[in-house]
C-alpha cells in the first residue's frame, strides 16, 4: 500500500466545474476545469440556476475521468476535499453533496476548503519558498481582500483581513465595465485585451478606487465614470458613445486605475507590516498589467513575490487540493454534516 498522500478535490463555487487529484500536496496527477462561459454569455453574466445545472452535469463524469486518466482507485485516496465557502450557495451545494456522497461511499475523510484560502494556496503551490508572514492580495469576481498571513499551529496559518472592497469586487468591476463598453462576457480578459492598444491616462481616473480611509478599495465610482463616458447621462439605456479607439482608452484607463489601487494598497501594507513576501491570487491575478506592476514594485522594494501561473489564478480544483493537503496534514477532518456558506 502506497504511503503517498492523495487528495481528490472538487470545486463548484461559481461558474467553473473543476476536479483534481494531487499527490503529496505538490504533484498534480490529473485535473479538469469545465468552463461554463458559453452558457452564461447568452445572459451577459453568471446565472446561478444555469451554473448549478451545469455543475450537476459535469462533476461526476469529470471525477470518473480523473480516475481513468491516472489509474488511481478510490480506495487509494487519503481524503475527498471540496470548496464549501464562499460562493453561490446552490453551486456550492452541488459540489459539497457530491463530495459527501463519495466520501461516504468510499469511506474516506471529508475536508471542507475555504475558496479564498484555496486561491492563496495556489501561490504557495507555485512558489514553495513562500513563507509566512506575508501579505496576500486575493482579487476575484467575488472578493478583493488583503490579508496578513502568519504562521499559526502547524498547517493552520492565521489570516487577518487588513483591507477589502467597500462595494464591488475588482473582478465584478471588470465584468461590469466590459459590459458598458460593449465588450461582452467574460469581462476581465476582454478588458485586458482592449486595454492593450489604449492610453492608460486618457481619462483622469487614476485615484478613483482609493477611498479616503487610506486602507480599503472602492470600485463603484469608477464604474459610474465608465457608465457616463460610454453611455452618457441616459445610463445603461444609452447607446455606446465611444468609437473603437475611445473604448481602448477607456479600458486602459480603467485597468490602470484598478491596478494602481490594488498595488499601492498592497505595498502600503507590506511597508507597514514589514513582511518580506507578497502573494497574489484569484481570477483578476490573471491580469498581466497587475502581475507585472506588482512584481516590479515589489522588486523595487526588495520584496519577493509568489504569483501563480494563469491556470492557477482563475477557479480550479488544484488550489483546493493544495489547501486540503495542508489541512489533512494538520489533522483537520470534517463530518458529513459539513455546511455551505455563501459568505
Ligand atoms: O477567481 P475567479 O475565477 O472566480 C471567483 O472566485 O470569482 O475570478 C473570476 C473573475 C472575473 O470577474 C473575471 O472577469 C476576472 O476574474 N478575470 C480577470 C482576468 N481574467 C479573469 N480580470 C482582469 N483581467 C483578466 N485577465
Ligand atoms: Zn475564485
Amino acid at each position: 500500500m502506497s504511503t503517498d498522500q492523495l487528495i481528490l478535490a472538487l470545486e463548484s463555487s461559481c461558474d467553473e466545474t473543476a476536479g483534481a487529484i494531487l499527490r503529496n500536496g505538490r504533484e498534480v496527477l490529473a485535473e479538469f476545469v469545465a468552463s461554463q462561459v458559453d452558457l452564461h454569455r447568452l445572459y451577459g453574466g453568471v446565472v446561478p440556476e444555469v451554473a448549478c445545472r451545469a455543475h450537476m452535469e459535469c462533476l461526476l463524469p469529470g471525477v470518473d475521468k480523473l480516475f481513468r486518466d491516472t489509474g488511481i482507485k478510490p480506495a487509494e485516496l487519503s481524503a475527498v476535499a471540496v470548496t464549501h465557502r464562499p460562493g453561490l450557495i446552490g453551486a456550492l451545494l452541488v459540489g459539497v453533496t457530491a463530495a459527501k456522497a463519495l466520501a461516504l461511499a468510499w469511506d474516506k475523510p471529508l475536508i471542507g476548503v475555504d475558496h479564498i484560502e484555496g486561491h492563496i494556496a495556489a501561490a504557495a503551490l507555485a512558489v514553495p519558498e513562500l513563507t509566512p508572514p506575508y501579505i496576500a492580495l486575493v482579487v476575484s469576481g467575488g472578493h478583493t481582500n488583503l490579508y496578513l498571513v502568519r504562521e499559526g499551529s502547524p498547517g493552520r496559518e492565521e489570516m487577518e483581513c487588513l483591507a477589502s472592497t467597500l462595494d464591488d469586487a475588482a473582478g465584478e468591476a471588470f465584468d461590469k465595465a466590459a459590459k458598458l463598453l460593449g465588450l461582452g462576457f467574460p469581462g476581465g480578459p476582454r478588458m485586458e485585451k482592449a486595454a492593450l492598444g489604449g492610453n492608460p491616462v486618457a481619462q483622469p481616473w487614476l485615484n478613483s478606487c482609493l477611498p479616503p480611509d487610506g486602507q480599503n478599495f472602492s470600485f463603484s465610482g469608477l464604474k459610474t465614470a465608465v457608465l457616463y463616458l460610454a453611455r452618457g447621462r441616459a445610463g445603461r439605456k444609452g447607446e455606446l458613445k465611444l468609437d473603437a479607439s475611445g473604448v481602448r482608452d477607456a479600458a486602459a484607463s480603467f485597468q490602470h486605475s484598478v491596478v494602481h489601487a490594488l498595488v499601492s494598497r498592497t505595498m502600503d501594507q507590506a511597508r507597514r507590516t514589514g513582511v518580506k513576501w507578497l502573494a497574489l491570487g484569484g481570477g483578476v491575478a490573471a491580469n498581466q498589467c497587475l502581475r507585472e506592476t506588482l512584481a516590479r514594485e515589489a522588486a523595487e522594494a526588495g520584496l519577493q513575490t509568489a504569483i501563480p501561473p494563469l491556470r492557477l489564478c482563475t477557479d480550479n480544483a488544484v488550489m483546493v487540493a493544495a489547501r486540503a493537503s495542508r489541512l489533512y496534514q494538520a489533522g483537520v477532518r470534517d463530518s458529513l454534516s459539513l455546511e455551505t456558506f455563501a459568505r
